[in-house]
């Protein structure tokens, strides 16, 4: 009897947690396809980009059927056939090296007589497939199904019509690239925004925790005067919006000669992380037991010292999920940057908006470079998930 029951209720249990699974299911998918989508497009060559879409990636290349359906009959699976037509003679599929030059040829007559006989003409992009069909026999050079190009071109900046490794191989340092590694660090690319952002990022992360921490302890555990309109004011100031304070802090760091440098980005962000951060931090730290604290310093500890060896260590989620959140920010950040570094320094958001004005037609460029900066901010995601939810319930819960 009861052995049923407990069927009975985790079936039960099993059907009621069926919406939340099937929610969470279609969240991850929501997330998780345009991801792939952007990932596999990126690694395409471009004029696979321009033909179909990414999910065609593994299909199989439809110049082969094409090719056996309309000339295989004649020339042969392998086009050597008919041999004063050698489709494999590299020679004479040069000839034809686009669709619509194969598609004239094709209804010019031979002796008097239509070239396919009674069979229709291919239409163009069968046509297109074919002619790659015919330069892969040929052994000529075939676009391969992923390539890294896009992620190269992007990475060095590169602006030209073909692509940075073919021009390179052509001898086009002429046209001012280096062709070698050093290249990829040159100011136009994603490669050194990529270290532009890093730059930014990592004090303008650290600073304001670093401050928030002290400050988070003593508006926790110091009794001074005024504490608590202190912190009120600091609550309150977390509602000013950035773009408010934009034309007088520039017009301030015009005066000390700060417009244009790193120092300038990272005190911004530190100005603007801190209200959050100590208003979180103080929070946390105030819910630790007093008893703690209150013994460590009957047994003599100083302020630093309980600071330090009690309260850092125990904050240590908050902090890393405040670390996470300012991180995400400053990183994705562009108003900041445009503002107060613009080209001076790019950082990768301005590389990337940069593109989308100046090469309105190259987004296979975009998917590298939109790829290249969502890299870091996905690993840190995934390295420091549990401290992400628990940093979103220590803000909601307490209060
Ligand atoms: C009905 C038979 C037949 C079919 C079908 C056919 N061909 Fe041909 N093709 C020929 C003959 C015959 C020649 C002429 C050989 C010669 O001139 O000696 C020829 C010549 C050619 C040549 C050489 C032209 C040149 O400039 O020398 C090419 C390229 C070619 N065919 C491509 C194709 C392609 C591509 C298809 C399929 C879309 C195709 N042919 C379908 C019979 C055919």
């Amino acid at each position: 009897m009861s052995q049923s029951k407990i069927t009975r209720s985790s079936i039960n249990r099993f059907f009621n947690r069926m919406p939340l699974h099937l929610a969470v299911i279609g969240l991850m998918l929501i997330w998780l396809i345009p991801t792939i989508g952007l990932l596999v497009t990126s690694l395409r060559p471009v004029q696979s980009i321009n033909t179909n879409g990414w999910w065609m990636v593994m299909a199989a290349p439809p110049g082969m059927e094409s090719y056996n359906q309309y000339c295989g009959e004649c020339h042969g699976p392998d086009g050597s056939k008919i041999e004063t037509a050698d489709l494999s003679d590299p020679a004479v599929i040069e000839q034809y090296p686009r669709s619509i030059q194969l598609l004239g040829m094709l209804r010019q007559e031979i002796d008097g007589q239509p070239h396919m006989g009674d069979l229709e003409l291919p239409s163009a992009q069968e046509a297109a497939d074919i002619a790659a069909q015919l330069k892969k026999m040929a052994g000529g050079e075939v676009t391969p199904r992923l390539t890294l190009n896009n992620y190269i071109d992007a990475l060095v900046g590169y602006r030209g019509t073909n692509n940075y490794v073919d021009d390179c191989e052509a001898g086009a340092q002429a046209a001012g690239m280096n062709c070698n590694i050093s290249d990829l660090l040159n100011p136009r690319g994603m490669g050194r925004a990529f270290i532009n952002s890093l730059i930014v990022t990592i004090p303008a992360t650290i600073l304001p925790i670093l401050f928030a921490a002290f400050a988070g302890y003593a508006f926790a555990w110091l009794d001074f005067k005024g504490r608590y309109w202190l912190f009120a004011i600091l609550v309150g100031l977390q509602v000013i919006p950035l773009q408010m304070t934009l034309v007088p802090i520039s017009r301030l760091y015009a005066q000390l000669g700060l417009n244009g440098t790193f120092w300038g980005v990272w005190l911004f962000h530190t100005g603007f992380g801190m209200p959050y951060s100590i208003y979180l931090m103080r929070n946390f730290l105030g819910t630790l037991p007093r008893d703690l604290f209150e013994s460590a310093y009957l047994d003599g500890a100083s302020h630093w010292t309980a600071f330090y060896k009690l309260a850092i260590p125990l904050a240590m989620p908050a902090i890393a999920a405040l670390a996470i959140f300012q991180f995400l920010w400053v990183w994705n950040d562009l108003l900041v940057a445009l503002v107060f570094l613009g080209g001076k320094h790019p950082v990768m958001t301005y590389q990337i908006s940069n593109m989308v004005s100046s090469l309105g037609a190259g987004w296979h460029l975009l998917t590298a470079a939109a790829f290249l900066s969502m890299l870091l901010p996905m690993i840190v995601f995934f390295a420091f998930q549990r401290y992400f939810v628990r940093g979103m319930l220590a803000g909601a819960v307490k209060g």
